[in-house]
């Protein structure tokens, strides 16, 4: 069905679908602190919520029809499909598919529905705009329908539309970020209980967030290949999970093949630094959490290899500022965003320095997403 031609960002739901919605519902991105490529071998992670967030605004209608409308592509058609016959298109209405899918195939009862998106989340900085499309739409329709899900069952929910319909093998770090964390805490989260703690960050810091303009797909071939090659090397070492070895089984390493090895010794030592981070962040010891993020950085660049040059520039250049105590790139890597920890005041300053010295060389621009403006 086509949108007027003239639909812009800011074309409101009552233009597009000839009356008011009756629910609205959002959710944030999120940023990880650290604990990376962790979360699919059981392990810990540390995300907070950013400012960035998706917005829907929703109708219920008579009948399966779903009719779909993103601000992110204004000139683009509504697009629409049937509940009950959802089929990939491989474009973002296959996160709303797949979330009517899992919902359906869990016995909730849905009736078709009007849907306008808009995010600020950006894609393919590592920051989960799919998480937060998936919990934002959840909540709307838990809202819309009178569903019986908590925000775990939403992230639950969220992620098994991720690795089932749209095929991204994703850990459930984002959507349990996305559906739990706020800005002013560090969701300290086990994956494999789903048991968390809110860390509250120190008054005297403050995350900055760098998007390096390189953007990622998870659903692409490296990360499917990290996490297999985690699967393989709990197979070797005969443990459920790499979640089941600590910093005491590192002597064990040598009897891995070359890169499981470096891959296992990443994940021992991230989940160990995780726990250190918490440590930090309750004692308020910013040089040591800062020191963990270099760590962390080093970790995944060298062992996981999971960093690009451009990434590694931005965490060198944070590296050279003085208010800045650590940093290391953010999310699953390949692209993305750097995520640094900054003395309280200090980090709008710090990140426009960065991402001018970054965009110096006139090929590349950084953006500063927090401490947003
Ligand atoms: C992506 C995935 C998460 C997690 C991170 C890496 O963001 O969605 O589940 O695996 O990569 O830590």
């Amino acid at each position: 069905m086509s949108v007027k031609a003239s639909a812009t960002a800011n074309t409101t739901f009552a233009e597009l679908f000839g009356r008011a919605p009756d629910v609205r519902a959002d959710a944030p991105g999120r940023v990880n602190l650290i604990g990376e490529h962790t979360d699919y071998t059981g392990g810990y992670v540390l995300p907070v919520a950013i400012p960035q967030r998706t917005r829907v605004e929703l109708a219920p209608r008579i009948g399966p029809l779903v009719r779909a409308w993103s601000a992110d592509m204004p000139e683009a058609e509504l697009q629409e499909y049937r509940l009950g016959d959802e089929k990939p298109v491989h474009d973002w209405l296959d996160y709303v598919q797949g979330i009517t899918e899992v919902l359906r195939q869990e016995g909730y009862t849905l009736r078709g529905f009007d849907l306008r998106i808009e995010s600020d989340v950006p894609v393919g900085g590592g920051l989960s705009s799919s998480a937060a499309l998936e919990v934002s739409l959840l909540r709307a329709l838990r809202e819309a329908f009178g569903l019986d899900l908590d925000d775990v069952q939403i992230a639950l929910a969220g992620q098994k539309a991720e690795n089932d319909f749209v095929g991204a093998p994703v850990g459930v770090m984002d959507q349990m970020a996305s559906s739990l964390a706020d800005e002013k805490t560090a969701l300290f989260l086990d994956t494999r209980s789903l048991q968390y703690e809110k860390i509250p960050l120190p008054a005297e810091a403050e995350l900055v967030v760098i998007d390096s303009g390189v953007s990622h797909r998870h659903s692409g071939g490296e990360y499917r290949i990290r996490r297999e090659e985690c699967e393989r090397a709990a197979e070797l070492l005969g443990v459920r999970q790499l979640r089941d070895l600590d910093p005491q089984d590192l002597w064990r390493l040598p009897s891995l093949p070359e890169p499981l090895d470096r891959r296992t010794r990443h994940v021992i030592t991230e989940n160990a630094r995780v726990r250190s981070a918490v440590a930090s962040l309750r004692e308020r010891d910013l040089p040591r959490l800062g020191k963990l993020l270099y760590a962390s950085h080093e970790s995944l660049r060298n062992d996981f290899e999971v960093s690009i040059p451009e990434i590694d520039h931005l965490v060198e250049l944070a590296s050279e500022e003085p208010d800045v105590f650590g940093a290391r790139i953010t999310g699953g890597g390949f692209g993305g965003a750097i995520v640094a920890v900054a003395r309280r005041g200090t980090g709008r300053k710090a990140g426009d320095h960065i991402a001018a010295r970054y965009g110096q060389d006139g090929k590349k621009k950084a953006t500063v997403l927090v401490p947003a403006t």
